[in-house]
């Protein structure tokens, strides 16, 4: 049943007339746990707050189905919007952005252009920029534009997910730059030719890609709400003398709250993806596709309005 209702919400996040819909009538249905509001300014207020609560911060422009370059540069005003924001307000933030949203599916030339763009508005304000990591698909397109864009930048990382057959392989020939990168177990559904059908075979492999980047010596974002590898992390840091500031625990806003703040006692630097903007439907439909134990607590929200 929850397989069905996995595969359903993955589905319905990428049906284009809903996403429009969600759009023009605002954040509604509980999504407001998951995404911090419509607006920069509501963002920035959000983050403010978890500033004081010394949890850092990565900020994300949501945008979904961008097919113009008219869109895909409005994406990236927006993020640079975002940037401005945190050197402004001194925010304990970085960026996190999507290269579908750059124009990935229109064109390399369009992404580059944006990027460039954002990294230099980036690198003024100190801010750091990771590349979310999308479908199976753009896997390829995506490691290649990081590669380009790390040898000209040293304020961007990018996503590795485990459940990827080839992430160990791109674990090994991303060493050479030695990159910051946030692993995470992956978050679309993909065919069991690339992508391993099996909880506890993505679960190995994450520990596998945790312990591979650490060892090599480069900053590691574990991005993760499973207990099993934080507990995992924190052992292996502990065994091998791996200074705090070499990696740092990731969760998303709105989920596991308190346990953002417990690492945070514990010493741990603890870093929150906060989500915001107008498009917030894919993603807020995501969420649930991971945990349909939500749902619940979307009809309260929808019934409470
Ligand atoms: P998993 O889903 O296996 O859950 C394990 C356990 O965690 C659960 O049994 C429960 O105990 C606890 N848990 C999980 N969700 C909970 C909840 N809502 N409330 C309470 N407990 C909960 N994916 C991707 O493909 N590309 C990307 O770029 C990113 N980026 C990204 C950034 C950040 C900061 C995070 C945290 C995650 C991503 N992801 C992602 C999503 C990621 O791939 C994955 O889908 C989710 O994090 C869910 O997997 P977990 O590792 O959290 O554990």
């Amino acid at each position: 049943m929850e397989q069905v209702m996995k595969n359903a919400f993955l589905f319905m996040s990428k049906n284009k007339f809903l996403t429009k819909m969600a759009k023009k009538y605002g954040l509604r249905f509980g999504a407001g746990r998951f995404v911090a509001g419509e607006t920069i300014d509501l963002a920035t207020k959000v983050i403010q707050d978890l500033n004081k609560k010394n949890l850092k911060v990565t900020i994300d422009y949501l945008g979904e189905f961008v097919d113009t370059v008219e869109e895909a540069n409005e994406m990236a005003d927006h993020c640079i919007e975002a940037i401005e924001a945190i050197g402004k307000e001194k925010l304990n933030s970085q960026c996190s952005l999507k290269m579908t949203s750059m124009g990935l599916d229109i064109s390399d030339e369009l992404v580059l252009s944006n990027m460039r763009r954002i990294l230099e508005a980036a690198k003024k304000n100190g801010v750091f920029v990771t590349i979310d990591m999308e479908d199976f698909t753009r896997c390829e397109k995506t490691i290649r534009i990081f590669k380009q864009l790390r040898s000209e930048y040293d304020n961007i990382g990018t996503v590795i997910q485990a459940y990827l057959y080839r992430t160990e392989n791109d674990i090994t020939d991303l060493n050479s730059l030695k990159p910051n990168l946030r692993l995470v177990k992956g978050a679309y559904k993909e065919p069991a030719e690339v992508a391993f059908p099996e909880k506890k075979d993505v679960d190995e492999n994450f520990k596998k890609i945790i312990k591979m980047h650490l060892l090599n010596g480069n900053f590691t974002a574990i991005a993760s709400h499973d207990e099993a590898m934080i507990e995992y992390t924190k052992q292996l840091v502990k065994e091998h003398n791996i200074p705090n500031d070499q990696f740092e625990f990731q969760m998303l806003y709105g989920i596991r709250t308190e346990r953002q703040l417990e690492l945070v006692k514990e010493g741990y630097n603890m870093r929150v993806y906060v989500p915001y903007g107008t498009d917030w439907y894919g993603y807020f439909m995501r969420r649930l596709a991971e945990r349909p134990a939500n749902v619940a607590f979307v009809l309260k929200g929808m019934f409470s309005k």
